[in-house]
């Protein structure tokens, strides 16, 4: 290959081939190679190139990262201005601001609304002239940004040069880069391996990156974008919003997949609740959904007052972060004697509900914080997550705030607490001698997902333990009503309800005891994998580390931590008079008999009748693998209420998809079959 036109020709097949696949994987979620194809692919050009320096274009997928570190940033003023959005944070405010606009108009019947997420990032504008991309410029005030263009080459999802044709001469796209949950997560694992400073948030993330005076940095941060929408498109003149999104997309923009059209305020709100219910499924951080009324007629004819359009509003959703004081940190004892450091703060509305805990794991995380009592702190919670502190504002430290150290014995038994050498969390090592751990131990037994023992709460647990009434799980069921009927707030009839809750326990699943017994690592699906493999109790006290090895999604650690607890002769005897005591299940099932075993299920959307986790639950204990996103391998989506992207994609990729009558329908002709339990 001499010469130089046969090599220009192999380096622009090279280049349509990667442009290809960036676009398969950023813009229509559906990548053909994996990511090692794509490097290798991607290395062939980058060594083609560098043997013909001259033969480079600017627009080559290999440029992304060129331009040297800068001193400073260039302002932009945009020729049309970058606008910001009115807000709304209620279904009557919404519908409020719907029937203004109505009202403006004096239009009968309902808008269409094009609904979007509104993506946590920084807002981006990017000019291609000619479909090649010139410039990147950050909103600033709205009417003058700064030029990060060097910065934005190497966000990977957008496209140097556009797709296909048709596209005005100078098209300017706008839209919010952002940095995706799993790459946030990672970068942060890794800082903190290196010792060096975590990004605070996934919009800090990207906004710093996009910062950076240096290109290569920000190449090194994994961003993304979402184009939401054109300011100028000279010659080009789309009717409706859902136009301009379809048509970016085809030109190669990524565009979010959640977009949609509705109708009316109803089909608004639908929208806003079940983009709320798959809100901590999404990858990427929102604050809430912006609706645009679809037609652009109907667009120029609200117009805009000062720098807010009429014709667009945002939704906002609780915010996931507020800023609030540590009052304490209490220290708690796990069941398995783990001392778990828990923030007490100045109570503080944030995730939608008025956080006043916040778990802080372990020391090593109070220190990575440099957290003291007193401090102002950034609080995190999202969706079902526990509440984190993400952040100390050292800005606002009080000059008393007091540092923070490990006691050096068990809160609730006084034992000296151990932490193994390169262990992060610190353990009483009293076992079940010491309180803390006998009430957790017993709640755990007691739990939903366990025995199921209706009425046993904790301040139950509690008397029981404080009375020394209660020592090991066996002593539940050895209790009378004369000894329950004696505790504070018991009542005869709720005395004889416990009794009654206790003895009807008695009757459970192989999984569910397994479950209950607490062990370090055995969580439900382990239970019921450890079940499904042995069958019996008997098989299951002799397994060998390397006989439990083999058991499905049981590891070495779990392997271990399952023979040391049954090594325990404590165990053994507490086990043995839970059987004494008339605790049992049916015989065991065939391995066979697990009904969905081989099965990929995929919950989206918000179920009516169930928790997600209910029905997740439910179908391990029917032996499906239940996953958190579509792929070819999925056996069944469930669609529930408000069901989006993962909906989408389970269409594209032609996956069964049923609603939640279908699914209650499946679980109980499985569970009644199999005589598997329902939590
Ligand atoms: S439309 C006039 N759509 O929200 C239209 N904005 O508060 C203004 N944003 O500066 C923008 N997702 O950074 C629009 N799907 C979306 C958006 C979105 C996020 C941001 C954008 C804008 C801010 C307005």
């Amino acid at each position: 290959m001499a010469d130089g036109d046969g090599v220009a020709s192999e380096l622009a097949t090279l280049r349509e081939k990667v442009r290809d696949h960036l676009h398969r994987y950023h813009v229509l979620d559906d990548p053909e190679i994996s990511d090692v194809e794509y490097d290798a692919l991607f290395e062939q050009l980058a060594s083609l190139e560098r043997r013909h320096p001259h033969l480079v274009t600017a627009d080559s997928p290999t440029q992304r990262v060129g331009a040297p570190p800068a001193a400073g940033f260039t302002p932009v003023v945009h020729e049309l201005p970058m606008l910001s959005l009115d807000k709304c944070a209620s279904d009557q405010e919404f519908a409020e601001w719907e029937g203004r606009c109505r009202s403006r108009l004096s239009y009968e019947g309902h808008f269409e609304f094009a609904c979007e997420p509104k993506i946590d990032g920084v807002a981006v504008s990017l000019l291609y002239e000619a479909g090649v991309l010139t410039r990147a410029a950050t909103r600033g005030d709205g009417q003058t940004g700064e030029d990060i263009t060097a910065n934005v080459r190497t966000v990977r999802g957008v496209p140097l040069k556009l797709r296909g044709d048709g596209f005005p001469p100078r098209l300017e796209v706008r839209g919010e880069i952002y940095m995706p949950l799993a790459d946030f997560r990672a970068f942060n694992e890794k800082a903190a391996a290196a010792g060096e400073r975590a990004l605070v948030n996934p919009r800090n993330g990207a906004a710093g990156s996009l910062r950076q005076m240096d290109p290569k940095l920000t190449a090194a941060r994994p961003l993304s974008i979402f184009c939401y929408s054109a300011g100028l498109r000279q010659g080009w003149s789309p009717t409706t919003q859902s136009e301009v999104l379809a048509t970016l997309q085809r030109w190669g923009l990524p565009v979010n997949r959640s977009a949609a059209t509705v109708q009316g305020v109803g089909g608004c709100l639908d929208y806003c609740r079940s983009l709320l219910a798959e809100r901590d499924q999404l990858g990427y951080e929102i604050d809430g959904v912006v609706m645009k009324v679809n037609e652009f007629a109907l667009q120029e004819a609200l117009g805009a007052v000062t720098r807010k359009p009429r014709w667009a509003i945002a939704f906002k959703y609780p915010a996931e972060e507020a800023t609030t004081t540590l009052r304490a940190v209490d220290f708690q004892v796990g069941r398995t004697g783990a001392i778990t450091p828990v923030a007490k703060l100045e109570p503080v509305f944030v995730g939608g509900v008025t956080v006043s805990n916040a778990t802080l794991h372990n020391m090593d995380e109070i220190e990575r914080l440099d957290l003291r009592v007193g401090d102002a702190v950034l609080v995190h919670r999202a969706g079902d997550v526990i509440p984190q502190i993400t952040k100390v504002i050292l800005a606002r430290r009080p000059e008393d705030a007091e540092t923070l150290a490990m006691p050096s014995t068990c809160p609730a038994c006084d034992t000296a607490i151990e932490r193994g050498e390169g262990e992060v969390v610190a353990r009483c090592p009293a076992g079940l001698t010491c309180p803390a751990q006998r009430r957790q131990a017993l709640r755990h037994f007691g739990s939903r997902l366990a025995m199921d023992i209706g009425g046993l709460g904790e301040k139950l647990i509690d008397q029981l333990v404080t009375r020394e009434l209660v020592q090991d799980p066996s002593d539940l069921y050895r209790l009378t009503a004369e000894n329950i009927a004696e505790l504070e707030r018991m009542a005869e009839k709720s005395a004889a309800n416990l009794i009654a809750a206790l003895n009807a326990s008695k009757a459970t699943t192989f999984a569910r005891f397994i479950y209950a017994l607490g062990i370090r690592e055995v969580g439900e699906s382990t239970a019921v994998a450890l079940a499904n493999h042995f069958g019996t109790l008997a098989a299951l006290r002799e397994a060998t580390e390397e006989a439990l090895a083999e058991v499905p999604d049981v590891g070495p650690v779990v392997a271990a931590q399952v023979r040391q607890f049954f090594a325990a002769a404590h165990n053994q005897r507490v086990i043995d008079e839970l059987l004494a005591l008339g605790v049992q299940w049916p015989a065991p099932e065939q391995p066979e008999a697990a009904p969905l075993s081989g099965e990929t299920w995929v919950l989206t959307g918000a179920l009516a009748g169930m928790t997600r986790n209910a029905a997740k639950a439910r179908l391990v204990a029917l032996g499906a693998k239940v996953a958190a996103s579509v792929s070819a391998n999925t056996t069944r989506v469930v669609a529930g209420d408000g069901a989006g992207s993962k909906l989408a994609e389970a269409k594209r990729l032609g996956v069964t998809v049923i609603d939640e009558e279908e699914l209650l329908d499946a679980l109980q002709k499985h569970e009644t079959r199999s005589g598997a339990d329902s939590p």
